[in-house]
């Protein structure tokens, strides 16, 4: 049925890491460089921020990274139990079958990546806020289909965007620039399988079917764009949460990250039609898309 699975299988059987063999964990954190790029901190250019230390800026950086790194290993257990239940009852002989069971295996060694880099931050895997936790226990029960894969290519495109920044930049520790190369290599595989999965659903959806869908990520975009940065980041560096929290999401700077984080997977999802008119006052709230 699929046209690229075949093509995703050589890819993954070329070029796939694991995170126990292929990434030095001895190696020491640098003093001094950033935990990720300062321009996308949520605080960057606010008042708190100009009021801020350089060490407690750069702390920032470290529980900021482990906040986002946190939320990604939640989704990607999320993501892990929709492709585990649409795969019950699978064709296990077909190459979309098997692309999507070599998917599962690369998300469980990403967690596994992600894991162990919170843990060498030395800092607390914050995950999101419990609200945003008990939603997404309901999300990954009943979401499936288009609205499911839309949802997945959403967080995965996100953290596509924002990873290709620090891999290249050497302002940023060694570790957290492999980790997000691993990451980024093999998620290009993911992001054209959901394409596809969305691409081929979606034309054949009733129209309540379709609302209902269109909803499902965009209640996602919604929850995900907001959950990023956990609050308790800013309470670690000794700033007070709340107002912290007030000032990045009013943040100019920050809400053009989230908007330029957001630009592809938003651009996509519009021309498959997984948009609709009722749905966007929620695409405007998840701040994924410009103001
Ligand atoms: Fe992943
Ligand atoms: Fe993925």
């Amino acid at each position: 049925m699929s046209e690229v699975s075949p093509r995703l299988l050589r890819s993954s059987a070329r070029m796939s890491y694991d995170p126990e063999v292929d990434l030095d964990w001895d190696a020491p954190l640098v003093d001094g460089l950033w935990f990720m790029q300062p321009e996308r901190l949520s605080l960057y250019g606010t008042a708190l921020w100009d009021a801020m230390s350089q060490e407690q800026r750069l702390e920032l950086s470290r529980h900021e990274v482990a906040s986002i790194a946190s939320v990604g290993v939640w989704f990607e257990i999320v993501l892990m139990q929709l492709m585990a239940r649409e795969l019950y009852g699978a064709d296990p002989v077909t190459d979309r079958t098997h692309y999507a069971l070599t998917e599962l295996g690369d998300e469980c060694r990403h967690s596994v990546m992600f894991g162990k880099a919170i843990a060498r931050c030395g800092v607390p895997a914050y995950g999101p806020v419990p609200r945003v936790r008990r939603l997404g226990w309901v999300f990954k029960s009943i979401a499936h289909g288009p609205g499911a894969y839309a949802s997945i290519l959403v967080a995965e495109e996100l953290l596509d965007r924002w990873q290709r920044e620090p891999m290249k930049d050497e302002r940023v520790q060694p570790l957290i620039r492999m980790v997000s190369r691993v990451h980024v290599l093999e998620e290009a595989r993911h992001m054209t399988f959901a394409r596809e999965e969305v691409a081929r659903s979606v034309p054949a959806l009733s129209r309540p079917a379709l609302a209902w869908h269109r909803n499902v990520a965009a209640q996602s975009a919604y929850m995900v764009g907001r959950a990023l940065v956990n609050p308790e980041v800013y309470a670690a560096v000794g700033l007070d949460p709340r107002e912290a929290r007030r000032q990045a999401l009013g943040n100019p700077h920050y809400r053009e990250t989230l908007a330029w984080m957001g630009e592809r997977v938003v651009a996509f999802l519009d021309e498959q039609g997984m948009i609709g008119a009722a749905d966007r006052p929620l695409w405007r709230r998840s701040l994924l898309v410009p103001a």
